[in-house]
């Protein structure tokens, strides 16, 4: 049951989709593939162009993604992946599953970005790779990231599912990572309903997450049918993360947008900026220089947990979808459960965990919307005169 009034509720993200992207749905299920079809491969091949890279693989989700990555990584019981605490839990599920260790670092408290310190800090014998997370559509430290990965021999991932499309030091984050992953889930920059990618340059971890994706087969139908037989042979264990041909249809014709909508969700951004310049009591996240933000969450940061819990409950009060990302994972029951995690771990994201909002953020925004967000935020902090309107 909705508790929001549609025309007025103004949520933290939404996709938008147009008559071309219908249209391009429409085509495929009059088309005799609806599954391991064209609509793959082209979609594919769009992502390779966006990613820069060798190869892209389109899976069910960016779940599946990281999971196709933690396998191809040959992740394991006994492997420990350093994973920053701020991010969606399925980035330490993913070493979960394949039976490895998850090991929380903490962020940087002005960007809430993976703190390459942290990192090395974390660093034992039974290290093998590194998740890093560009939290909110922002690049990590990828110089860093690299140069510690390099000396320690370590793979590096970048779950990328808020940031297709962003650059650091102006190469797409696949180049600095040696596999990337996004997802395609309605809230991010572009929406196949449900979907997930891995790109690569890796010839052999693309081969094996073909497989994986598949049952471990190493034929899909189409192949088969074009080769004309029908034996094939299952070389690993895998599942079934295909993508639909009809998911590839919507993703490709939203992926085509992705430069106008990274310029639209930098528009809104500056918006902010230009409001929270203005402010005292709360600030935006630190945007780099040498990165090309992507903008898929606006964070504000607040001064104290009072005022961040009263913009909480006014917001959603005045119908603003606002949120909270993240908990920190590794405060999640489910690793300080299994895994001994606990308070004190990460005090930086434990800190900010109190302190962090999530404001709308997606294209098409308006300037009356955002008028309204700013008065109520404005409406719980301390004004730069210093009398307080909260109450
Ligand atoms: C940082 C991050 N990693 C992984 C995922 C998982 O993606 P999906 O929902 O497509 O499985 C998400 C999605 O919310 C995410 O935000």
């Amino acid at each position: 049951m909705s508790t929001h009034d549609e025309k007025t509720f103004i949520p933290y993200g939404k996709q938008s989709i147009n008559q071309e992207d219908i249209d391009a749905v429409v085509r495929v299920l009059k088309s005799g593939w609806l599954t391991t079809g064209p609509e793959v491969a082209s979609f594919e091949g769009a992502l390779k162009k966006v990613a820069q890279t060798k190869h892209a693989m389109a899976l069910s989700n960016g779940t599946a993604a990281l999971h196709a990555v933690a396998h191809a990584l040959q992740l394991g019981p006994g492997d420990e992946v350093i994973v920053p605490t701020i991010t969606f839990t399925a980035t330490a599920n993913a070493a979960v599953y394949v039976g490895a260790t998850p090991v929380f670092a903490d962020v940087r408290s002005d960007d809430m970005l993976l703190d390459p310190e942290e990192v090395r800090k974390k660093i034992t014998k039974n290290t093998k790779a590194i998740f890093a997370v560009d939290f909110a559509g922002q690049a990590c430290d990828y110089h860093s990231l690299r140069g510690i990965a390099d000396e320690y021999g370590l793979a590096l991932v970048s779950d990328s599912c808020h940031a297709i499309g962003a650059t650091y030091q102006g190469k797409p984050i696949a180049d600095w990572a040696d596999m990337a992953i996004f997802s395609f889930h309605p809230v991010k920059h572009i929406c196949a309903g449900e979907g997930g990618a891995v790109v690569t340059n890796n010839d052999l971890w693309a081969k094996q997450i073909r497989r994986f994706r598949n049952h471990g087969i190493d034929k899909d139908v189409r192949q088969r049918q074009e080769q004309g037989t029908w034996y094939y042979e299952q070389v690993d264990l895998g599942y079934n993360y295909r993508l639909s041909d009809i998911h590839c249809a919507l993703g490709r014709s939203q992926l085509a947008k992705l430069p106008k909508w990274i310029e639209e969700r930098q528009r809104v951004a500056k918006a902010y900026a230009g409001y929270f310049a203005e402010q005292t009591g709360v600030r935006p996240l630190v945007a780099h220089k040498d990165r090309s933000h992507t903008y898929h969450l606006m964070i504000a940061v607040f001064d104290d947990q009072q005022s961040r819990d009263s913009a909480y409950e006014l917001m959603r009060a005045h119908q603003i979808g606002v949120n909270v990302h993240y908990t920190p994972v590794h405060l999640q029951p489910f690793y300080q459960n299994n895994y001994g995690t606990g308070p004190g771990d990460c005090p930086v994201a434990e800190k900010l965990y109190d302190r962090i909002l999530t404001l709308p953020m997606y294209p098409g925004l308006t300037q009356e919307d955002l008028e309204r967000v700013f008065d109520l935020v404005s409406n719980v902090v301390v004004q730069p005169n210093n009398i307080s309107k909260a109450g």
